[in-house]
């Protein structure tokens, strides 16, 4: 406080001055604030965002923020429907029919942050008039890293080293403590062949000499494959049988609903180890389980698991896994490029522009 409001008569009288002396001004920018705001439209945001998108969101609609970064209810999730012109979910955001069966609907478009989308009912949402957009590219080389980074721990004992050290059983270096298992040169099978899967076959072709094979219901044009020495195989079976490690890259979703069942295990070498960053769901948890405690392969290295966040205690207590809380995508310089991709794809279909990343 200066000098002047030494009293609060002072002020007062201070704050009167300045009001008769600037009313004209104030009143036209406050005009222009509420202007704004009424021009601008209503979005709501689900979780918590890196702040930099967050302040710049802010900046060119009227924001609501979750502050408190608490999973909305399906009431919530109505509300928001129901109240703003956008909504904002995430792929933990279960956009479901039931959620979507309300009217009327206030908002015109879901811009999802992440490149999933199998957590929104696209039917529900067309029926509801909803455009519905993801966030492609932006993660491609985080998520492959991290899939390399699940391959390499899971052969390497990695996870299991570090917790041998830290408990204090480490007695020093012998011959025979923790072999693994060697990567460069082995076979990589990949379970579809988008992006993510592309960048982890450079990566490991490039980086550890890997012989990589793929199986992909819709393969890629030989032109976006270019002259990545990759092997096409004819079914999910040619890969599971002939790869030392499996990595899973096809989307989530009703078709591929459990796709890596016990009978699909059965068909991996025993000395195989199983990679998911792609859903949770597109592995059969249970028969996981039962596959790894009867060593019918040799380990699995998990970012996303079927009933998520929830995972088997069996898994949790096993040293021939990998657990990781879904971090695909999780740099500081990923999460920004996604939520600033969402900002794009907003600001387009509020131009009146078709978004970059429409869905539907
Ligand atoms: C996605 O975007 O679909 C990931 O699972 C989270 O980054």
């Amino acid at each position: 406080m200066g000098e002047s409001c030494k009293t609060s008569r002072g002020c007062y009288n201070f704050a009167l001055r300045y009001t008769a002396e600037s009313t004209p001004n104030i009143i036209t920018r406050q005009q222009q604030v509420i202007k704004n705001i009424m021009n601008k439209p209503k979005v709501i945001v689900t979780r918590r965002w890196p702040s930099k998108v967050e302040e710049k969101l802010s900046g060119i609609f009227d924001t609501k923020l979750n502050l408190q970064d608490e999973p909305m209810s399906k009431h919530e999730l109505q509300h928001a429907l129901q109240t703003a012109d956008a909504v904002l979910p995430t792929v933990s955001d279960k956009i479901t029919e039931e959620v979507l069966n309300i009217r009327p609907i206030r908002a015109k478009i879901l811009a999802s942050y992440g490149v999933g989308f199998n957590h929104i009912d696209l039917d529900a949402a067309a029926n509801a008039g909803l455009t519905v957009t993801n966030t492609p590219e932006v993660l491609t080389d985080c998520t492959a890293d991290l899939a390399m980074a699940l391959l390499l721990t899971m052969a390497r004992k990695i996870g299991e080293g570090e917790r041998h050290l830290r408990n204090g059983d480490w007695s020093g270096w012998r011959p025979t403590h923790m072999m693994a298992t060697r990567v460069s040169g082995k076979t990589l099978g990949l379970i579809g062949m988008g992006r993510i899967a592309r960048a982890v076959a450079k990566r490991a072709i490039l980086g550890f000499d890997m012989n990589v094979l793929f199986y992909d219901p819709t393969p890629p044009e030989s032109k976006i494959l270019g002259d990545l020495p990759v092997f096409a195989c004819s079914s999910i079976k040619e890969v599971l049988s002939k790869a030392d490690f499996v990595s899973i890259h096809c989307p989530g979703g009703k078709a591929t609903h459990h796709l890596i069942d016990q009978e699909a295990i059965s068909m991996m070498q025993p000395h195989a180890f199983l990679i998911n960053t792609a859903r949770g769901d597109v592995i059969d948890e249970n028969a996981l389980v039962t596959a790894l405690v009867n060593q019918e392969i040799a380990g699995a290295a998990l970012d996303v698991y079927e009933r998520e966040p929830k995972i088997s205690n069996a898994l949790v207590s096993m040293e021939n896994v990998v657990l990781l809380p879904h971090l695909g995508s999780a740099t500081t310089e990923t999460r920004e490029a996604m939520g600033m991709r969402v900002l794009d794809n907003l600001s387009k279909f509020f131009e009146g522009k078709e978004p970059i990343d429409k869905i539907i």
